[in-house]
This record gives structure tokens, C-alpha cells and sequence, in this order.
């Protein structure tokens, strides 16, 4: 009979939204290469001056600088013994204190005089394992770390050169810990900044890297796992990361995720906020995101981590997690839809958290999970929500009210209890009048003038409405701003129940005009 629509997180305007959304992404796209070209630019004359002081620092026999060419020459050296291999290394990293000492190392091809080592190349790749390589292994990766530390050149070079990029990764999660420290150590280095970042995302083979990383994420010791999880963190935040990781994602990520999210505890609750939020960052990916909402094994996860979470009273962690499943609750899939209840359930009991960040969250999840299913709606109904709805409406914050008055026009929709339960709690509807007058968001008036259609369906609730500003405030919407049509649309539809029932709200109309003002809408409407 009538078009209703229930507003959705998304724009109405999905048109003239795609044409925008175009022009703007092919600016930005231009501007991006534009950018990155000039970073290049740059980062070349940044090198030649760094080059032209590193040999005049030399030149002039300066002693910083000359001790690193001099070490540099005795490593190149065959036949030294490797404990003094290994300190020549060691002595070689303290001396590398500036921009001229790095400078240096890369102009008296200090890469190639390392890895062009028999020995370090064997023990880089672990193909020996006795505590002088391991050694020796630490003190080549330190070495790295502090000539690529805030150095574009050699970050560049490291990464084209096959021993390096092979055991960066691997190295990250070797089970000798000083080992995967400086590993991870180095990697941090690359992590930290959009172009040593893009650097490894060329360079490295990112499944196995994001393989290892979570190897140390899901063994917790000694701080690594705090560095391993900003380190994906950090690359997260990168589409081109993202892209790689599409067609890895089960075994690379969901696979390692979900058995740390099913077993929440007190040795490793502590990486789990910079885990989610990670993941949330990976999401933020459309094929992921997709991805990670049809993926069954994800949402069974996030259920068992909510629960443990509710009953050990991890708020630092729920609160990301729950943002996360809001996220990917509102693309519709058949996995939460068979998962409704048991989420929705979870949800009904985080309404009463004593923190309202999570309040606001858990209806979040309800307002977007709610829609896809007819059997969590009549679960949440018999858990009173509508009351609980009716009571968040009555005060609470901005974005809270948006997922109440969503959640609860969901209920209403579906089912005639849920009307029956709402205009029993509220015969004059003051809390959705409330909302009408007072709401500029048109989501939120817009679900208000939805719910309140609904409530009309029942009997008596129009006449109950006599005497209140109903008529003026649905008036006031429908022939309000062109743009906001759906509200209008709701508005009007609302208006039209209200004269059908009760014939005496229709003089209060034509006293305002409201049939003109009316007429010229749908015009403009359809
Ligand atoms: C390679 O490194 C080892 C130390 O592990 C050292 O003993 C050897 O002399 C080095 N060889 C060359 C050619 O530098
Ligand atoms: C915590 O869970 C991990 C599995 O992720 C397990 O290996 C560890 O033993 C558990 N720790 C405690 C204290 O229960
Ligand atoms: C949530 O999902 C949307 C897409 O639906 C995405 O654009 C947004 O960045 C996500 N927000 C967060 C906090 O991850």
C-alpha cells in the first residue's frame, strides 16, 4: 500500500552519492600519484645532500666518519674469525650514531660486504642453529635496524636485496627470542612510516609475514607480542596491505584471530584491543569486510570473546569488539543471520553495563543485526526490549538515541506485540513526539514518524493523540527540506494513518493548511 523505508546507516541519495564519490576518488587518486611523485623528488635531493656531507665528513678525516669506512673494510676481509666477525659487527652498529654514518655505509657497500657472507647468509636463512649464529644473526639484524632507522635510501636498498626481504620474515617468529626481537625491532622501523610501510608491502612475501607476526601475537612473552601487534596495526592501515591480504585472509588471519578471540584470558587479554582494532582497520577493506562477514567460524568467535568478555569484566576489550561487530553486522549475511539470537541475546544483557560506550555499542549491533532477522526480534521482545528502548530514548546520547530508535522501529515493524508493549508503556507516544520536535537528525525523525505509523496500526491510539501537537509535527516533516525525502515520505505516510483513524485530527489539518502543503509534497515526492 504505502512505500515505507527504514533508514539505514547509509544516504538515501545513492545516486548523485556515486557521482561524488567518483569525482572526488579520481581527484584524490591524481593528487595521490602527484604526491607520491613529489615525495620522490624529495627523498632524491634529499639523498644527494646527505651524500655530498657524508664525503665532505670524510674528506675533511673526521672520525666518525672514518671509523665506519675503516670497520667496513676490515669485515670485507676473508679468514677473520667469527668472534671477531661478530664484534667488528657489533662495534660497526655503535658507530653508525648519524646520517653520515649510515650515508657511508651505504656509499662503501656495506649491504652488499654483509650479505655476500657466506656465513651470515646461512645463518640469516637458519640453516645453522648454534648460538654463534644466533649471534651473529642478532647482531646483523641490529646492524640493519640502525642504518635504516630514519634513512629512505637504505630502507630501499635493504628491500631489494632477496637474503634481507627472505629472512625479515622469517625471522620475525624464530623461536629463539633475542632473535625475533630484532627482527621485530627492524620491522617496527619499516612499520612506522607511509613510505618505509609501502617499502615492505613491495618487497615482502606479506602472507608469511602476517603468518609469523600473529605467531607471535598468539604466544605471548616478553613484549613481543605488543610489537608484532602494531606492527600489523600499523600495516593495516595501508589498502595496498589490504589488497594482498585478500586472498590469504582465512589462513593468514581469521584462522589465527578467531582461536586467540575464542580463548580470551589473562595472558593475552592485553594485545586484544590493538588485535581489533587492527582488524578493524583490515575491514575497512570491502572484500574483507565481506569476507569476514560470511565467514561463520569469525562470528562464532566474536560470540564466545563477548560472552568471556561480559563475565570477566574486560571492558577494554568489549568495547572495540563490539564497535568491530557493528561494523561488519551491517552487511546482510546468512551466518549472522543465523547467529542473530545468540547475538542479539548478548546484546540484551550489555544493556545493562554501568558504562554507556558500551550501551550505545550493544544497541548499535541490535539496530543493524535486528533487520536481518524475524526470530531475534521476537527473542528481544520477550526480553523486554521495547521498555529498554523506551527508557535509552528517554535519556541518553546522540548516537545512542540513532540505534534506539532504529532498534525500536525494527520491533515495531515486525511485530504487533512490540506496538502493543510501546503505546502501553506511553498512551500519548510523548517519547516519539519528543523525538519528532526535537531531532534534527533525519535518520532519528525519520524512524521516529516510521515507528510511530506502526503504532498506529492499533486501535484507539489516534484518538489517544487528540489534543496533542501530532498533527504539527508530522506537518512540520512532511513538507520539511526536499532533500530529506524518506522523512518526508514517513512523515506524510504517518499522517495519512493518523486522519484515517481518527477523522478529528483532519480538521486540526485544514486549519494548517496541511492538505495543500500536503498535495504539493507528493508532487515533489513521487
Ligand atoms: C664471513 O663471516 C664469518 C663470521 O661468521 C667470518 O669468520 C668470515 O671471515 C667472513 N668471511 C668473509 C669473506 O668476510
Ligand atoms: C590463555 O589462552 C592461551 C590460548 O590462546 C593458552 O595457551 C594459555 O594457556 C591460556 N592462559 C591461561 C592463563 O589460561
Ligand atoms: C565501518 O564500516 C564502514 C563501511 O560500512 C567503513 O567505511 C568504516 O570505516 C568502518 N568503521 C570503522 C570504525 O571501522
Amino acid at each position: 500500500m504505502h512505500h515505507r523505508r527504514l533508514f539505514s546507516d547509509r544516504g538515501s541519495c545513492t545516486y548523485c552519492c556515486g557521482i561524488t564519490y567518483f569525482l572526488f576518488f579520481l581527484l584524490y587518486s591524481l593528487l595521490f600519484s602527484f604526491a607520491e611523485y613529489l615525495t620522490q623528488v624529495d627523498l632524491e635531493k634529499e639523498k644527494e645532500t646527505q651524500e655530498i656531507k657524508a664525503k665532505e665528513e670524510f674528506d675533511k678525516g673526521e672520525r666518525k666518519a672514518t671509523t665506519v669506512v675503516e670497520l667496513l673494510e676490515k669485515l670485507s676481509k676473508p679468514g677473520q674469525i667469527a668472534l671477531y666477525y661478530c664484534g667488528g659487527l657489533e662495534i660497526l652498529s655503535q658507530a653508525l650514531t648519524d646520517c653520515t654514518g649510515q650515508t657511508l655505509f651505504r656509499l662503501n657497500n656495506g649491504f652488499s660486504i654483509i650479505t655476500s657472507n657466506v656465513t651470515v647468509r646461512s645463518c640469516l636463512l637458519e640453516k645453522t642453529n648454534d648460538p654463534e649464529s644466533r649471534e651473529l644473526c642478532v647482531s646483523v639484524l641490529k646492524l640493519w635496524r640502525r642504518v635504516c632507522c630514519g634513512n629512505d635510501e637504505n630502507q630501499k636498498l635493504l628491500m631489494t636485496c632477496p637474503v634481507a626481504t627472505q629472512s625479515i620474515v622469517h625471522l620475525a617468529s624464530s623461536e629463539h627470542d633475542e632473535v625475533a626481537k630484532e627482527c621485530l625491532a627492524l620491522l617496527s622501523v619499516y612499520s612506522e612510516i607511509p613510505r618505509g610501510r609501502h617499502l615492505a608491502i613491495e618487497s615482502l612475501d606479506l602472507n608469511m609475514l602476517v603468518r609469523n607476526l600473529m605467531v607471535c601475537v598468539s604466544k605471548p612473552k616478553k613484549q613481543q607480542e605488543n610489537t608484532a601487534v602494531s606492527i600489523l596495526q600499523n600495516f593495516a592501515t595501508e589498502s595496498r596491505f589490504c589488497i594482498q591480504l585478500r586472498n590469504v585472509l582465512t589462513d593468514s588471519v581469521i584462522l589465527p584471530v578467531t582461536t586467540i578471540l575464542k580463548n580470551v584470558n589473562t595472558s593475552n587479554q592485553h594485545i586484544l584491543p590493538s588485535l581489533i582494532s587492527g582488524l578493524g582497520c583490515l575491514a575497512r577493506d570491502d572484500v574483507i569486510r565481506h569476507k569476514l562477514a560470511h565467514d561463520p567460524e569469525c562470528w562464532k568467535a566474536f560470540l564466545v570473546a563477548v560472552r568471556t568478555c561480559i563475565a570477566s569484566e574486560y571492558r577494554e576489550i568489549l568495547y572495540p569488539l563490539l564497535g568491530l561487530i557493528m561494523n561488519l553486522s551491517t552487511v546482510t549475511s546468512p551466518v549472522v543471520q543465523e547467529l542473530s539470537v545468540s547475538l542479539c541475546d548478548s546484546c540484551v544483557d550489555l544493556l545493562r553495563h554501568n558504562d554507556e560506550g558500551i550501551i550505545t555499542r550493544a544497541t548499535g549491533v541490535l539496530s543493524a543485526v535486528l533487520p536481518q532477522s524475524p526470530q531475534a526480534v521476537q527473542h528481544v521482545i520477550q526480553r523486554e526490549m521495547v521498555k529498554t528502548m523506551c527508557r535509552l530514548l528517554e535519556g541518553t546520547g546522540q548516537t545512542a538515541t540513532k540505534y534506539a530508535i532504529k532498534t525500536l522501529t525494527v520491533c515495531t515493524a515486525a511485530s504487533h506485540l512490540a506496538r502493543e508493549k510501546l503505546v502501553n508503556s506511553d498512551k500519548k507516544l510523548s517519547i516519539l513526539r519528543c523525538l519528532l520536535s526535537s531531532s534534527c537528525d533525519e535518520m532519528v525523525s525519520g524512524n521516529a514518524a516510521l515507528c510511530l505509523a506502526h503504532c498506529l496500526d492499533l486501535e484507539g491510539v489516534a484518538s489517544d493523540l487528540l489534543g496533542t501537537d501530532i498533527v504539527l509535527l508530522l506537518l512540520r516533516h512532511a513538507a520539511g527540506d526536499a532533500k530529506r525525502t524518506a522523512v518526508q515520505q514517513n512523515a506524510a505516510i504517518a499522517l495519512g494513518k493518523l486522519c484515517r483513524c481518527e477523522p478529528r485530527h483532519t480538521s486540526k489539518l485544514r486549519e494548517l493548511h496541511g492538505l495543500e502543503i500536503l498535495h504539493s509534497c507528493v508532487k515533489l515526492i513521487s
